[in-house]
């Protein structure tokens, strides 16, 4: 196959490492502090830059704030701050940030859109033509029409360039499949054989149902997308085929799993030659996890995978403060960094930088997305825990309120701490009139400190194309697979042996 598209050198991708690196690492106390310190650790003193401090100093300043945040991708952001908007260091702050982001200035031209990664697949490029939207929400929708378009075409080329190989001898092994959404379209658009793996046997019984379910409704979609004239959905609709295709299997993988012999299981007698991997929203190291498979196994020629829970993963450098090694065997073996050369760093993020990687700036922004008001009430919380002696850290995990003291009610018996929090109603509807200020302020540092989410997302993307690059799989490539707002964990690693 012939892929007109040279991707970035390799020393190119390092320097945007460093880069990015040398920017997150003096912020990394930053990004890593807990919002529920935020009042009895005098988080904004100690973290947002002095500059910000003196531009935003009452409520009406915060409320303003707030709204520059929500604006930053709309065409007038840029204008306004060359016609001198107000608030000047916010939004160097966020112009400054940007450019650590995939497509910012420091991390131009990794990443490949969409259309070009389509357009130099040139002549293997396989297209979404089919109209079935049921069984699906819309974000679900969105990213199956796109994936398995793109996994189909991967698989087209791999036919194309693998001597004696035609689409029949390729079989796709969809990790972490879920409920089958994007296998079944793999197999059923496509009519490319997938075996959809995942851990969870109640997700793998719920992926057959779905199918079955699905083959009800294929008839009216041929229908509706006008293919009745096509070859391929006419021998589906008449064989019935879409359990031949498509076979699930619970298993999970981690670096060491057979995949091969997995699929052989599975497909008896099918003679595949060629595989391709690929995996959507791979969560933790089921991600880092399927590039290792690929490199290590000669016959998957292909891979796409988009990541996602960034904060399940395991770091190499740092042990995490909520670290639960009863866990780590669900999914083995260390997420971040892959690459040798971060590696040789030692670099670590952290968990709460692996959390706030997952967050989503482009959807919270459209949707203007106001910070949950339960941020503050557990901030205000640790005032009265620490004033009532209580040393010890406490996790309240979340929970329904209604309001500030019914929030402190509701933590204090799930805490069992009735005995020692004693404060009345009234002391407690003091205590957050007098910080009404500081609740809304925070919210503002929230959205200052989810300014480094992309930033941390990205270093994690380009690890792991450094690490695909460092094997020696020089067609490896980062693309922008979905729409962030409708899906915010939208870039796919996708290589090609
Ligand atoms: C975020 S969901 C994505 C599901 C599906 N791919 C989709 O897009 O709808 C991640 C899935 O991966 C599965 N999973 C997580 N770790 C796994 C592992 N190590 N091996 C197999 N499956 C795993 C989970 O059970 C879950 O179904």
């Amino acid at each position: 196959m012939r892929f007109r598209f040279k991707p970035p050198k390799m020393e190119r991708i390092k320097q945007q490492v460093d880069t990015i690196v040398r920017f997150l690492q003096p912020n990394l106390p930053f990004v890593n502090c807990h919002m529920v310190d935020y009042l009895t650790e005098q988080h904004w003193k100690r973290f947002v830059p002095v500059a910000m401090q003196c531009e935003l100093r009452t409520v009406s300043d915060y409320l303003q704030a707030k709204d520059i945040f929500w604006g930053q991708f709309e065409p007038s952001f840029d204008g306004e701050e060359r016609n001198g908007g107000c608030f000047p260091a916010v939004r160097e702050f966020i112009k400054n940030t940007r450019q650590f982001r995939l497509g910012g200035a420091e991390a131009r031209g990794t990443a490949l859109t969409l259309d070009e990664f389509m357009d130099a697949l040139s002549d293997c490029r396989r297209e979404t033509r089919l109209k079935m939207t049921e069984l699906m929400n819309v974000k679900k929708c969105h990213e199956v029409e796109v994936a398995a378009a793109v996994v189909a075409s991967l698989c087209n080329g791999m036919a194309a360039t693998q001597p004696d190989t035609s689409l029949e001898d390729i079989l796709v092994i969809d990790a972490g499949d879920g409920k089958g959404y994007l296998s079944s379209r793999i197999a059923l658009e496509h009519g490319i054989k997938v075996l959809g793996v995942d851990c969870n046997e109640e997700n793998t019984s719920n992926a057959e149902k779905r199918r079955e379910r699905l083959k009800t409704k294929i008839p009216k979609a041929v229908q509706k997308s006008n293919l009745e004239e096509d070859e391929h959905f006419t021998n589906l609709l008449q064989q019935g085929s879409l359990d031949t295709l498509y076979r699930t299997a619970t298993q999970l993988i981690d670096f060491n799993t057979n995949l091969i012999k997995l699929a052989q299981e599975y497909f008896p007698g099918g003679h595949h030659s060629t595989f391709c991997l690929c995996g959507l929203h791979t969560c933790g190291n089921l991600g880092p996890n399927c590039l290792r498979l690929f490199h290590e196994n000669p016959t998957i020629k292909g891979i796409c995978n988009v990541g996602c829970c960034y904060h399940l993963m395991q770091e190499q450098f740092v042990v995490d403060e909520f670290y639960n090694p009863t866990k780590v065997s669900d999914n083995p073996g260390y997420g971040f960094p892959m690459s040798k050369y971060l590696q040789g760093k030692s670099f670590h993020l952290g968990r709460n930088a692996r959390n706030l990687a997952a967050e989503s700036i482009e959807r919270a922004c459209t949707n203007r997305e106001n910070p949950s008001d339960k941020l503050g009430y557990r901030a205000l919380l640790q005032v009265v825990l620490l004033e009532c002696g209580e040393k010890k850290s406490h996790q309240v995990g979340r929970l329904k309120c209604d309001g500030f003291v019914d929030y402190v009610r509701r933590s204090v018996r799930r805490l069992g701490l009735e005995q020692r929090v004693t404060i009345t109603d009234d002391s407690l509807q003091e205590l957050e009139e007098r910080f009404s200020a500081e609740l809304e302020q925070l919210k503002v540092f929230y959205l200052i400190r989810q300014q480094f989410a992309p930033v941390v997302e990205t270093l994690i993307l380009l690890d792991r194309l450094l690490y695909l690059r460092e094997c020696g799989h020089d067609r490896s490539f980062l693309v922008q697979l979905f729409e962030p707002v409708v899906s915010p964990r939208c870039y796919a690693l996708i290589a090609l042996k």
